[in-house]
């Protein structure tokens, strides 16, 4: 595979984006409403589910000009851009979806605790996979945080979700809490959530 570069999210990128997320997390999405993947990102570009904007933390890992993963940072006093639900569209795909898409708005705290890096979205196409590129992105997210002055980097990940694990495992996270949610498992699926944290900087 050609070099692979990190850099920060620019609005062309918006669909290449859109189309990662739709595949990457196609059964999540898919309980919301049911599309092929080029409709899935549609959807998710029309009703807000995916930041349009760049802000600092929005970075793109490319190989070639083609997007092969996404990794979205949370930290605290970010200039960041929120994806608002656009209520109306949504509704086109009817109340059901529309209902999903709010309570989804629930599921995570918008806002990381003190001096924390938060990974929020982490995703690499299925093509690209197994090749290194998540592990560069966490590192450089990791780096990222302590230019910072940041002192934890974290993140949730669904339990049963074993690439996942293993990344954040081997990247040096480690299991803090584990966490039920009704909203979780009625939205995802998902019976057990991680929240895992490392200690980074001096
Ligand atoms: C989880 C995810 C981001 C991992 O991305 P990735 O780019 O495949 O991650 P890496 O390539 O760095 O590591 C994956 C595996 O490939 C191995 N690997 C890395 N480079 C390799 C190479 N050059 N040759 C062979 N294997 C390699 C790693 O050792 C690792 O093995 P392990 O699973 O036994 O630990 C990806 O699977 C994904 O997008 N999943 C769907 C979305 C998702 O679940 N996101 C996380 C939400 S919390």
């Amino acid at each position: 595979m050609a070099k692979i570069n990190i850099r920060d999210f620019n609005n062309d990128d918006l669909y290449q984006v859109a189309s990662l997320f739709a595949s990457s997390f196609r059964e999540d999405f898919n309980r919301i409403v049911k599309l092929p993947d080029n409709k899935m990102a549609e959807f998710i570009i029309e009703v807000g589910e995916v930041i349009p904007f760049p802000f600092p933390g929005y970075v793109i890992a490319e190989s070639d000009s083609e997007i092969m993963g996404v990794m979205i940072l949370r930290w605290p006093k970010q200039e960041v851009h929120k994806n608002k639900l656009r209520l109306s569209k949504a509704l086109q795909y009817g109340l059901p979806a529309t209902i999903k898409l709010i309570a989804m708005r629930y599921l995570f705290p918008e806002r990381p605790g003190r001096e924390t890096c938060h990974v929020a979205e982490l995703a690499v196409k299925e093509n690209a996979r197994k090749k290194g590129i998540g592990t560069a992105l966490l590192e450089y997210g990791k780096m990222v945080a302590i230019e910072k002055g940041l002192k934890k980097y974290t993140l949730h990940v669904d339990a049963e979700n074993g690439p996942a694990l293993r990344l954040y495992q081997r990247t040096g996270f480690e299991l803090i809490k584990k966490r039920k949610s009704v909203l979780a498992r009625w939205l995802l699926g998902v019976k057990v959530w991680y929240f895992m944290s490392q200690d980074i900087g001096a």
